[in-house]
């Protein structure tokens, strides 16, 4: 675990989770940069998935494939598949991929709920934060575990209740009224459908998995160098730009006004960071 940086204490100890060179963005690009800001959280994933060097693993949710290449890095004589409904993000994976040499990976742009994965195929299947977001997640999960084969392992990055997670708080705060901001009830599309540890070991083993384990993960979130970067990520995520769209310009404005002003009293010597609350949720086919 990683003790967060004092709020407005610009001088104190930091801890550094910023992205090592190759995986820093090397062009301009509009979308959000998980990979940046889910480091510090790959230690847990990497570590719970212990995956083999003659594993094939499979990647729900990749987004642009940061935990898609460090399983490609392990599974060096096996393979990594990345799936994501999201092309630029695919995109954007298959090119740095591309740029540092690994040539056992695939992509599939599809729908993780639905797709028609090979049967019984791959050891392990990993995802962070990209499996919260199924209409029915029962069935999402019961197609991934028909593509596992006996045995494999599934071990998952999932977000725990937003009242645990500052970064969550923090930004809806500066939207107005955000206690009216709709909150879809647990087990729909969102980014705390499987905060809760009883409501998702019942989705699991509905769909067919046994052994479900959580562990707690507190890490911090890593939104950039200052708050001015920081300011343009948030920009990029999903639930703020959609707030910020219905509003009339001034309110919008001054929504902004109070985002930046958040960000600056979270800005630290190494970045700007959020506290943060997740469970590693780890599980097996029969
Ligand atoms: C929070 S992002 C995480 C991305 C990536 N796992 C990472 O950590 O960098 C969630 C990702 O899940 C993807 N996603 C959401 N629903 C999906 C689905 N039904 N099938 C495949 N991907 C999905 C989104 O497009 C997005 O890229």
């Amino acid at each position: 675990m990683t003790t967060m940086p004092d709020r407005n204490r610009r001088t104190q100890a930091a801890p550094d989770t910023r992205p090592p060179a190759d995986e820093r963005p090397t062009e301009d690009t509009d979308l959000f940069d998980y990979d940046a800001e889910l480091r510090p959280h790959n230690d847990h994933l990497r570590a719970a998935a212990r995956i083999g060097p003659r594993e094939r693993v499979l990647d729900i949710g990749c987004g642009t494939g940061g935990t898609t290449r460090e399983a490609a890095r392990a599974a060096v004589a096996g393979s990594a598949l990345g799936v994501d409904v999201c092309a630029r993000m695919l995109d954007r994976a298959r090119r740095l991929g591309h740029d540092q040499g690994l040539t056992n990976i695939t992509y599939a742009q599809a729908d993780a709920q639905t797709h028609r994965f090979p049967p019984t195929h791959f050891d392990t299947c990993i995802s962070r934060f990209g499996t919260m977001f199924f209409a029915d997640p029962v069935a999402a999960f019961t197609n991934i575990g028909r593509a596992l084969r006996p045995a494999a392992r599934l071990v998952l990055l999932v977000w725990q209740d937003r009242d645990r997670n500052e970064w969550a708080t923090a930004i809806r705060r500066t939207l107005p009224d955000p206690t009216t901001a709709a909150t879809p009830p647990t087990g729909g599309p969102d980014a705390f459908s499987l905060a809760d540890p009883t409501v998702t070991e019942r989705i699991l083993t509905a769909a067919g998995f046994t052994d479900v384990t959580f562990t707690d993960v507190h890490e911090p979130v890593y939104y950039g160098p200052d708050s001015a970067t920081a300011f343009e990520a948030v920009r990029r995520l999903k639930e703020f730009d959609d707030r910020l769209a219905g509003l009339d310009p001034a309110t919008a404005e001054q929504a902004r006004t109070r985002l930046r002003a958040t960000l600056a009293a979270h800005e630290t010597d190494t970045g700007v960071y959020f506290d943060s609350h997740a469970w590693l949720v780890t599980a097996h086919r029969p």
